[in-house]
């Protein structure tokens, strides 16, 4: 990938025309290298339109992701968080994964702005595009072993909600155990996603990758990839949020209720978390890694984050992970 990819973007980003000649004038290079780089956004997914005698320009302005603006945006708590902000990768937690093993710091925020091969929960793809989605993965390192962690994605659930509270989002809720979703016309729309992966031992010390991709304004395209009902940050908001700044305040959300957590366990948080079930006392069907369908009535979680349904065989528990959970027609 051209080194010049994200500088050019960035002078793209008005969402304005600019000649190759005036880039190339800007960032003091040839015209040739210019044209090289634009023919590198295609193989990235992002479209670039060229008008003759005008130049070129990306189909809408765009936000990029920085590493200054996150930290300044976290302000005084900014050298408690390492923030990496790459330019494009295959998966945010993979690349995460990697620098766990190479002592990368508790706390860590690994963000891009491009993501190629992202992974979504049960083996699914996480589809994303430049500026239409917010990608990143929390590193947090815990003193307990990854067995002591159960109701650790439904914390996070916690923390995302208490973040989109923040910028005015008061509709969104949890599906089991951490799918943000919120009610459009009679339909569950999808807003974001959390993928953990777990490092370390089951007793001793442990790491936890928190994969978050939350999708900031999809576009008809991107959304037409996704294989269930999706929805956009932007479509809710009264007014523009920056994704620098909505980072930073996610960033430190996950903290706090990181280390709640790890304090409490996930009982303390339990009451929140109910506060905010999309599926609370409804009938839906669970269905298992072996595809076994069961029917009940939901009644929340316990305080281990385990999903409770009332049966016709009594009460069965799930333990996150491996369940979907789908609403009955
Ligand atoms: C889901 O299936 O709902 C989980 C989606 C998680 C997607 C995020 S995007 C950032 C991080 N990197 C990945 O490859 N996946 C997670």
């Amino acid at each position: 990938m051209s080194n010049l990819l994200f500088p050019v973007l960035s002078i793209l980003a008005d969402g304005k025309f600019h000649s190759g000649e005036e880039m190339a004038k800007h960032l003091n290079v040839s015209r040739v290298s210019i044209w090289h780089t634009l023919s590198d956004t295609k193989k990235l997914g992002v479209e670039v339109f060229s008008v003759k005698g005008k130049g070129y320009r990306l189909s809408q302005p765009l936000i990029l992701i920085e590493e200054d603006k996150v930290k300044r945006a976290i302000g005084e708590m900014a050298n408690l968080f390492n923030v990496k902000v790459l330019e494009v990768v295959g998966s945010t937690n993979d690349y995460l994964k990697k620098e766990v093993t190479n002592g990368f710091p508790h706390a860590s925020c690994v963000v891009t702005n491009i993501q190629t091969n992202g992974k979504g929960r049960r083996g699914r793809q996480w589809q994303s595009a430049l500026g239409e989605n917010l990608i990143f993965s929390f590193l947090w390192r815990f003193t307990k072993g990854a067995s002591a962690l159960s109701g650790l994605s439904l914390a996070v659930g916690v923390a995302l909600i208490r973040s989109l509270k923040k910028i005015n989002i008061h509709k969104a809720l949890l599906k089991w155990p951490n799918d943000i979703l919120i009610l459009e016309d009679g339909i569950y729309k999808k807003l974001a996603g959390v993928l953990i992966e777990l490092q370390g031992d089951m007793d001793g010390q442990s790491a936890a990758i928190i994969g978050i991709g939350i999708n900031l304004n999809l576009s008809k395209k991107q959304n037409a990839k996704i294989d269930q009902p999706a929805t956009s940050l932007f479509h809710w908001l009264d007014e523009e949020v920056n994704p620098n700044d909505f980072l930073a305040v996610i960033i430190k959300d996950l903290a706090e209720v990181l280390a709640a957590f790890e304090e409490d366990g996930f009982g303390k948080l339990k009451e929140e978390w109910l506060s905010y079930d999309a599926f609370h006392d409804q009938v839906v069907n669970i269905s298992s890694g072996d595809r076994n369908i069961i029917q009940g009535r939901s009644r929340g979680v316990n305080d281990v984050g385990s999903l409770e349904v009332v049966t016709l065989d009594g009460v069965k528990t799930f333990a996150s992970g491996e369940i979907t959970l789908r609403r009955s027609e």
